[in-house]
């Protein structure tokens, strides 16, 4: 079959070096060979290997009736999406790694090579090089997908590590991640967590089978994560991990990405540096987990090709992902539970009934955690509470006893020591 990359940048580079490296053992799987015909690209000289294939306008690629399939490595919705929509609309097979157009245009590109009998695969969108989108649609296609919770995003997973490790501070890890080229000179994408929303809303629809959008997902960045909380959070036995996490329950969807406090007894507990690790749990299956790399060039690239060779495998019929246009409903950000993490202003004392009555209803225990003898602050974990309660807990507390509440974190799985 032959092909066209649209984007020679750093994953579209990539796809063509996966496909020269690994070009025997990818002949092996399909029936026919691949073959890269085209590259689409604005500069005027990209490589020595593919130089020959380079070509500036689209209609090139559109309209040559050699090219079955199109990758789309460029990023962006526009021109993007007008140029994947042409591609499907000729019958040609895209596959894309943007996950900005799969959130945006997902469902609707996907209804068009139904339409067309062609495939719209996006495998390397979520999760780099771990295949959680064909193990959604494939191989987990009879369960009732219950909860996706995974770290999603390399960079923000780095900057967590090292606070955690070295014990320094946001701005200081952030710099030197900048520094060392694993943070963007912009880094709000990954920090502020909307990178992990994006991929969180392309999960919720694999598991929902239908549309979201991300920005119906309430999203919290790491922005505010000090290395005062890793303190506490390793007197707890615990660390802080930006975790992204879709949960099916009687028929509601919930969906969020925000920094949580996870035990040990997590497997994400375990997933530093730039890695990813996702949790699927199924109604039959019960709980797996993916871990590998989430990003970088050859990673990316081989999810993509992974999708090529799914294209040519299928290239007569559509494979139904089960996702639909239909849109989804996610429930408020308030109907969620958690046990919170909570920094108080002070000592315990003179307080303990406003901190139980808010916080601590239903076991009314309250376990104070100091560290090193200061007693300027305090924490404690409460009893796991609607969102909407406790955010008005907080509030109340605030309002009667004119403490202030210095931060919380959700947290998630049991305290361990
Ligand atoms: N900036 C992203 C990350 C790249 O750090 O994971 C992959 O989407």
């Amino acid at each position: 079959m032959k092909v066209a990359i649209m984007g020679y940048g750093t994953i579209g580079s990539g796809v063509a070096e996966v496909l020269r490296t690994n070009k025997e053992q990818i002949e092996l799987k399909v029936s026919e060979p691949i073959e890269l015909k085209y590259v689409l690209d604005l500069r005027e000289s990209i490589s020595p290997e593919d130089n020959d294939k380079l070509v500036h306008d689209f209609k090139v690629i559109e309209e040559d009736p050699e090219v079955g399939l199109v990758v789309e490595t460029m990023g962006g919705i526009h021109p993007a999406y007008e140029f994947v929509k042409a591609a499907l609309e000729k019958g040609k097979h895209v596959v894309t790694s943007n996950k900005a157009l799969v959130d945006a245009m997902g469902s609707k590109l996907i209804a068009i090579a139904k339409e067309h009998h062609c495939n719209f695969y996006f495998e390397a969108s979520v999760g780099g090089g771990i295949p959680v989108i064909r193990t959604i649609y494939h191989n987990y296609a009879g369960e009732k997908i219950v909860e996706i919770t995974g770290i999603l995003n390399g960079t923000t997973n780095y900057i967590l590590t090292e606070m955690r490790e070295k014990g320094a501070s946001f701005e200081d890890t952030l710099r030197e991640a900048q520094k060392l080229g694993y943070a963007e000179r912009d880094p709000s994408a990954d920090i502020d967590g909307f990178d992990t929303s994006r991929k969180t809303a392309i999960l919720l629809s694999m598991s929902s089978g239908c549309r979201c959008r991300h920005e119906d997902i309430f999203t919290e960045g790491i922005r505010n994560v000090s290395s005062m909380d890793f303190q506490y959070a390793r007197e707890m036995g615990m660390t802080i991990k930006l975790l992204g996490s879709v949960q099916a329950r009687e028929d509601k969807y919930f969906a969020y990405v925000a920094p949580i406090m996870i035990g040990k007894t997590d497997p994400l507990f375990a997933v530093d540096g730039v890695f990813n690790g996702i949790r699927i749990v199924g109604n039959c299956l019960g709980s797996t987990m993916l871990y590998g790399r989430g990003a970088g060039k050859l990673p990316t690239a081989s999810a993509v090709v992974s999708d090529m060779i799914a294209a040519v495998r299928h290239q007569h019929e559509f494979q139904g992902i089960g996702w639909s246009e239909k849109m989804l409903t996610i429930e408020p950000m308030g109907n969620n539970s958690f046990s919170y993490f909570v920094r108080v202003e002070g000592t315990p004392e003179g307080i303990k009934k406003e901190l139980k009555e808010n916080f601590l209803k239903h076991s009314g225990k309250l376990v104070p955690i100091a560290l090193g003898g200061r007693n300027d602050e305090f924490g404690f974990v409460t009893d796991e509470m609607f969102e909407k309660d406790f955010i008005e807990g907080v509030r109340v507390f605030e309002e009667k006893t004119g403490r202030r509440v210095f931060h919380y974190i959700r947290t998630e799985g049991e305290l361990s020591d």
